[in-house]
């Protein structure tokens, strides 16, 4: 593995840097991507992408929190790996840094990264669904409903055929364009807009930089692309 002389010159001056994780971040702490067999998970005869849908939510909310409970409690017991350690001590490092996940997973706030912008949601959250309070799951159970309305609660997580939370890809957006380096780090990047963050870095001038063990669309335009797992890669910029 060899970073650039320019890239480490870059790491040790910039100010202002952006971070986009994806799935493959948390692949060695043992949450499978999507690609390498989260997508293929069949729940009650459901395939993933029917019962992680708005619809299901309509038809059977239920069996949408039986799924997440499953879910969560899988997730209960890993742990952040070396490369969500490392961008969690980046915020010290860096005047700036912005963190940008689309993971649910919550494995970037268990590693002590603070202000994480979550494009997709926070499977540790539930949701109102009628006046949108939101309640922590972590370390303690949900309301059975919602304690200001008393309406049905749901996962606080994007499902297919949602939209992103309003405002959070614009403001990721907004400070992608102002970041001097931006990191690339575990994402197939054919999921937009998310993708669009380090195209959007990459024509504000940052250095954009890929941490992946294969290639993905975006790497064309990255000026540099490291090829390994994150939590060994990124480890190596201390
Ligand atoms: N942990 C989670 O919360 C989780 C898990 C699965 C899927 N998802 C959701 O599924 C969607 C899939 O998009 P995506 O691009 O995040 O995931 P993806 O599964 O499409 O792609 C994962 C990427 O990670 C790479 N990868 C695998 N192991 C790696 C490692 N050790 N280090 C670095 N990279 C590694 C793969 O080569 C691939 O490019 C997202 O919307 C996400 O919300 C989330
Ligand atoms: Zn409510």
């Amino acid at each position: 593995m060899h970073i650039s002389a320019e890239l480490q010159q870059l790491f040790a001056r910039v100010k202002r840097v952006l971070v986009l994780t994806g799935a493959g971040i948390s692949a060695e702490s043992g949450v499978p991507t999507f690609r390498g067999g989260g997508n293929t998970a069949v729940w009650k005869g459901m395939p993933f992408d029917v019962i992680s849908s708005a619809e299901m939510v309509e038809r059977d909310l239920p069996a949408v929190w039986e799924w997440f409970d499953y879910r969560r409690n899988f997730l209960e017991e890993l742990t952040p790996n070396p490369a969500h350690f490392e961008i969690a001590s980046w915020q010290e490092r860096f005047a700036e840094l912005t963190l940008v996940t689309q993971n649910i997973d919550g494995l970037h706030q268990k590693a002590g990264s603070r202000a994480v912008i979550e494009l997709h949601g926070n499977i540790w959250r539930a949701r109102c669904t009628a006046c949108g309070t939101t309640y922590s799951m972590v370390q303690q159970k949900r309301p059975d409903a919602c304690l200001e309305c008393g309406e049905a609660l749901r996962p606080d997580v994007v499902l297919f055929g949602e939209m992103l939370p309003p405002g959070a890809f614009e403001f990721a957006a907004a400070l992608a364009s102002q970041c001097e380096l931006c990191f690339v780090v575990g994402t197939s990047a054919l999921v937009y807009p998310a993708a669009g963050l380090p195209e959007i870095a990459k024509a504000a001038g940052a250095y954009v930089v890929e941490v992946n063990p294969e290639r993905t669309p975006l790497s064309v335009l990255c000026d540099e692309v490291l090829t390994g797992k994150a939590g060994e890669v990124l480890p190596l910029f201390q």
